[in-house]
């Protein structure tokens, strides 16, 4: 049984008027109450960005637009329309402490993904197959549908932009795209799959360094000159990394033996896109699934005793430009701060993917 067609149409409805018969429980939609009876997925999914989608990055660039355009943020950033700004007032107002709204702070909720018109949706309970209502005398039961376990679910924020099309061809985030065109579409493995195993709601991506070392494959060697790295896209079904923002260096570095450094190879992992009146893709050298790439150091200085490969991610990459250059000209205080405080957690998300040393003698 799909679900119905509206059920990702931007911007969603509201829930409507609340069933008169329902304990209070039942009716608020604040991911603490679906907690109270659904723990788990509660504690996976508040470590999770998607409880964290309604950020600094976010509501910092908000102080010279709309409600209507803020909004348009909103559709996949706090997707319930009861997590909407009602008016550019209202926009204005809620700027000053933007985490006191509650259901607006919490994100990509519980009900943002399960609850339309109060009802519950999600897929069949585990080990079944079985579509449709389930009665459970609890908030009028569940409607379960296999499409909770399927990639389009994801799509409808993480496949975009729907409205202005392709930049040399392809979206800004393209990820159903190159999940289709994977092997993972022609084996069944779904986005669910790998982000939530087992159904548990931990969405991790390229911000944990676990998840992404799981999903690809390094190995480094001597060769008869010089050395090499190369890297497989093993369990990753879509590109390495999906989106524009995050950036990723494969690094040597050959030293002597008293330390100094002799010389250094960078490459880069990046789909590089920039916006100059329309926007223009320059590069991209992102990975794809099954793809292996080769850094090859064809020779090495004569007094080199150490190689060292490194891999570094830069998950939020795009964002310290983008940061920076609206530091420049946004004029509000408060969203100086929020700008200034997203900037610096950019530099906290940095880390070290890989290390390795290989030995020489002179
Ligand atoms: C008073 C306890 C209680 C509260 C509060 C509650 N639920 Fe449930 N929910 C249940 C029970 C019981 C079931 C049926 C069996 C099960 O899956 O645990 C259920 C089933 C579900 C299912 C279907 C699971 C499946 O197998 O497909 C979803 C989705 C769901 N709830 C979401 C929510 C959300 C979202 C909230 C908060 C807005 C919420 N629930 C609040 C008790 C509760
Ligand atoms: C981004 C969308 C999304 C969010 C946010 C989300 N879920 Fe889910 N949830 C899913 C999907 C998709 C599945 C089915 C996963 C699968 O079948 O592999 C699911 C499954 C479930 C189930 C059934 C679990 C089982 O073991 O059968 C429950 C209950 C549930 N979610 C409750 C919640 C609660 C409570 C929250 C908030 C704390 C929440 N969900 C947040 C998408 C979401
Ligand atoms: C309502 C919109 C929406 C839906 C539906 C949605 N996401 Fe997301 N997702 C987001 C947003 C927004 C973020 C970014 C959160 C942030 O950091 O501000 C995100 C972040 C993520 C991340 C973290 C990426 C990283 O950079 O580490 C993963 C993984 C992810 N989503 C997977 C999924 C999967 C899998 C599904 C389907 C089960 C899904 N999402 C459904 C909106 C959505
Ligand atoms: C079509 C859905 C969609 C829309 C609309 C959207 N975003 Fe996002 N946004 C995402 C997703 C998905 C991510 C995470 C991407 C990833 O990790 O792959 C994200 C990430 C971000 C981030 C970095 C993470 C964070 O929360 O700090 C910022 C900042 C951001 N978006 C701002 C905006 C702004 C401003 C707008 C409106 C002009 C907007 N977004 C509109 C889907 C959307
Ligand atoms: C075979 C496992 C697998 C499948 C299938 C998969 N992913 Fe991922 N995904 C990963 C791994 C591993 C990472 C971390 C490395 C990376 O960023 O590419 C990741 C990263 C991400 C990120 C972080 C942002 C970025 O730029 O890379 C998002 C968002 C995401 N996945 C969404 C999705 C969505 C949506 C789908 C389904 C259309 C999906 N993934 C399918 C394994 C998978």
């Amino acid at each position: 049984m799909p679900l119905f067609d509206a059920y990702w149409q931007q911007p969603l409805k509201e829930q409507g008027e609340k069933p008169k018969d329902w304990p209070h429980l039942w009716k608020d939609l604040q991911p603490s109450s679906c907690a109270s009876c659904h723990q788990e997925q509660h504690q996976a999914w508040q470590h999770s960005l998607h409880a964290n989608a309604f950020s600094p990055g976010l509501y910092g660039q908000f102080s010279t637009m709309s409600a209507r355009e803020a909004n348009a943020c909103l559709n996949c950033h706090t997707p319930l329309a009861e997590q909407k700004f009602s008016t550019d007032l209202s926009l204005k107002d809620s700027l000053k402490t933007p985490q006191k709204h509650a259901l607006r702070k919490a994100g990509v909720s519980c009900a943002g993904c399960h609850v339309r018109k109060w009802q519950r949706f999600g897929p069949p309970p585990k080990g079944s197959n079985q579509e449709g209502l389930f009665k459970t005398g609890v908030h009028g039961g569940f409607i379960a549908s296999k499409d909770f376990e399927k990639s389009t679910f994801c799509a409808s924020c993480h496949q975009f932009p729907k409205s202005w099309g392709t930049v040399n061809g392809k979206a800004m985030e393209n990820t159903l795209n190159e999940w289709k065109a994977s092997r993972f579409a022609k084996e069944n493995v779904h986005c669910q799959n790998c982000h939530m195993p087992e159904r548990k709601h931990l969405f991790k991506g390229i911000h944990d360094s676990k998840m992404t070392r799981k999903g690809l494959k390094i190995k480094v060697f001597k060769r008869k000159e010089g050395a090499e790295l190369s890297l497989t896209s093993e369990w990753i079904g879509h590109a390495f990394p999906t989106y524009i923002t995050p950036k990723v260096y494969v690094q040597a570095i050959a030293t002597s033996k008293d330390g100094t450094d002799l010389q250094a190879w960078e490459w880069v992992i990046f789909r590089d896109v920039r916006f100059n009146q329309a926007w223009v893709e320059k590069s991209d050298t992102r990975l794809m699934p099954n793809e292996t790439r080769r850094y090859v150091v064809k020779q090495l200085p004569a007094q080199t005793t150490q190689l060292i490969f490194r891999i570094r991610v830069e998950p939020d990459f795009y964002y310290k430009g983008l940061y920076k250059n609206l530091l420049t000209f946004t004029k509000d205080q408060k969203a100086l701060s929020q700008l200034r405080e997203a900037l610096s957690l950019t530099y906290k998300n940095d880390y070290t993917l890989f290390e390795q040393t290989l030995l020489f003698k002179p």
